[in-house]
């Protein structure tokens, strides 16, 4: 089988933790591309020492430049900025605005077959951007929030309920921030629905712990945002679409129509495989739960005009 190539943009937290994971899991060859001289092509190297003494093949490199992307498998975009203080919300919109229109258009002239796999904040509108502005068909562009949010929910479910991890599946579908959709009664633990397990209470502060984990880690952090986890759920999506598994994961993708909503980017669960976006699932929701999704979609409409995309 040839050598599959991903390439990541921004060699930050982020970026370097995904390329780390993807080249010493064997999942593909990576190349990192960052604005800073000497950030990825110092990462790249440090990586590769650690090659012999981890014994995985895959090769890490480290350019500024994009021509060290071409013929790039997936390309996976966490170049922005973090949100510093006195920063509003519509700030850092327009810095990783122009930073994520300005990557979508580089990477689509090197590497016009590529899945873009947006990870920049804020994730459903910088999405709808990147899609935009390569031109690429919409099932080409996703992005990466439901997987680590509904990560965050496992964890919180895990650590309540004292079940093991790996048998809880939560699911967190909608806006990647304060406006996301956490499903209580289409998350399980050893199969049982959590509306079957918990008071409704308990759900609630459960909900409430998910929807914080973002911020939970930054306020611990006082630096910078979470990285691993962020990874982690990258890692997941790209070996969906990489080994065309058919995976069915909650993913930022496009709907047009799909749960009654129109021309937006927002978490819900899809099908991925080799060509990116292979399907929209739609599960079925209860009126409080598809008012919800409905009203995160708007939030994220809200910002795309706020955002002039
Ligand atoms: N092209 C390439 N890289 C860029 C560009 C650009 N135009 N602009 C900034 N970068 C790089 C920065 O130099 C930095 O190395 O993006 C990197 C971002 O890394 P960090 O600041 O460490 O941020 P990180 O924690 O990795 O988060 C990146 O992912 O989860 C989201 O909210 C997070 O939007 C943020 C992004």
């Amino acid at each position: 089988m040839p050598r599959r190539k991903v390439s990541v943009i921004g060699a930050g937290q982020v970026g370097a933790t995904t390329a780390f994971l993807l080249a010493g899991g064997g999942v593909a060859d990576v190349t990192m591309i960052d604005v800073t001289e000497g950030l990825p092509q110092g990462k790249a190297l440090d990586m590769m020492h650690a090659r012999m003494v981890r014994r995985f093949s895959s090769t890490i490199s480290g350019t500024n430049d994009y021509a060290g992307i071409e013929g790039s498998d997936v390309i996976v975009v966490t170049a922005g900025l973090p949100r510093k203080p006195g920063m509003s919300r519509d700030d850092l919109l327009a810095a990783n605005a122009e930073i994520v229109r300005s990557v979508a258009v580089e990477v689509v002239s090197v590497s016009p077959e590529a899945v873009l796999l947006c990870v920049t904040n804020p994730l459903d509108v910088m999405t709808y951007l990147a899609w935009k502005a390569s031109g690429l068909p919409s099932s080409r562009v996703l992005g990466m929030g439901g997987v680590l949010d509904s990560a965050r929910f496992a964890h919180a479910v895990a650590e309540e309920t004292g079940a093991d991890v790996d048998e809880v599946d939560a699911l967190v579908i909608g806006a990647h921030g304060d406006a996301m959709v956490p499903l209580p009664r289409h998350s399980t633990v050893a199969g049982k629905p959590l509306t079957d397990l918990l008071a409704p209470e308990r759900i609630k502060a459960l909900v409430e712990r998910t929807v914080r984990g973002g911020i939970e880690v930054v306020s611990l952090l006082k630096t910078g945002s979470a990285f691993y986890a962020p990874a982690a759920s990258i890692v997941t999506m790209v070996e969906a679409v990489l080994g065309d598994t058919g995976a069915v994961l909650p993913s930022c993708v496009y709907l047009d129509g799909q749960y009654g909503i129109h021309d937006t980017y927002i978490s819900v669960p899809a099908v991925l495989g080799r060509e990116g976006v292979v399907g929209v699932v739609e599960i079925e929701l209860d009126d409080v739960e598809a008012a919800a999704l409905r009203a995160s979609a708007a939030t994220v409409a809200e910002s795309i005009a706020a955002a002039q995309i």
